[in-house]
């Protein structure tokens, strides 16, 4: 099972939309069985798949080992695709993986689901705390979505900063420019600057995602948003395929 972090720092970059679109892509353009792990007590994940949210408050417990994944875990409406729904319990989170003292704990739980997902997607909360660092721990590969503009890329150094920090083998990190306006300046200078970095369309189709908690494939197929993200995921199975290529020889 191959784990995707989409995680920054910062807030409102994009890390939920583009978390939610990929599990689609993940579960229905490739067919792989698919979980969806929301770490942010907000719980967008779940509002954007229009989750049944009466079931609440046992997110953390995981984390305890007061319960089992498989009693959180819900199935969306699109076959193939899981969700691991996030609670306000997750705010004490932090606290709780500092005072248990297991580095890798999130790493443990996640890979008690390897044998039922192909490829597990963290939709992380913008934080650089003990949670993040046992993210960036555990991913294959992390996703770090970056609107064009120069805190976002000062925010992408601490990313980077901080995966240096905290782990000893470093995923490989995959920045996504996530909310490009081609009318922009900025924006087209973003482009040139990084002509290997794949990018999202600023567009409302992307923001009605919310609006009809549903992913943009489901309702606006041939947008060009749907084909950015669908082209995305191509790009991120092209990359898992090598790096599973890559990691026998390196053993
Ligand atoms: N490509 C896009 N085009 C238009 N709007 C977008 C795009 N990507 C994201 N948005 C909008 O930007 C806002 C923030 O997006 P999102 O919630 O995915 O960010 P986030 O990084 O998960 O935020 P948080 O840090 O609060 O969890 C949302 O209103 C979303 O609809
Ligand atoms: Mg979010």
């Amino acid at each position: 099972m191959a784990i995707i972090a989409v995680y920054s720092a910062k807030g409102g970059v994009g890390k939920t939309t583009i978390a939610t679109n990929l599990a689609w892509c993940s579960a229905q353009g490739h067919a792989r069985r698919t979980l969806l792990w929301d770490l942010d007590p907000l719980d967008g994940s779940g509002f954007m798949f229009a989750l049944d949210d009466r079931r609440k408050r046992q997110a953390r417990s995981l984390f305890a080992g007061d319960v089992s994944a498989h009693a959180l875990i819900q199935p969306s409406s699109y076959a193939g695709l899981d969700l691991l729904p996030a609670d306000s319990s997750l705010r004490e989170l932090d606290s709780m993986l500092l005072r248990m003292g297991q580095r890798n704990r999130l790493a443990t739980l996640a890979k008690q689901l390897s044998r039922q997902y192909d490829r597990l997607i963290l939709d992380c909360p913008p934080v650089l705390n003990e949670l993040s660092a046992q993210v960036l721990r555990a991913a294959t590969l992390v996703i770090v979505p970056l609107p064009p503009s120069p805190l976002s890329a000062r925010g992408f150094d601490f990313v980077v900063e901080e995966i240096r920090r905290t782990t000893k083998r470093p995923p490989p990190i995959l920045p996504v420019l996530s909310m490009i306006d081609r009318r922009r300046s900025l924006h087209l200078e973003a482009l040139a600057a990084n002509p290997t970095w794949p990018w999202i369309p600023m567009v409302s189709a992307v923001e009605q995602c919310a609006v009809h908690r549903r992913p943009i494939g489901t309702f606006a197929p041939r947008s060009p948003a749907a084909l950015a993200f669908s082209k995305l995921w191509d790009g991120i199975e092209r990359k898992l395929g090598q790096l599973a290529l890559i990691r026998p020889m390196e053993a």
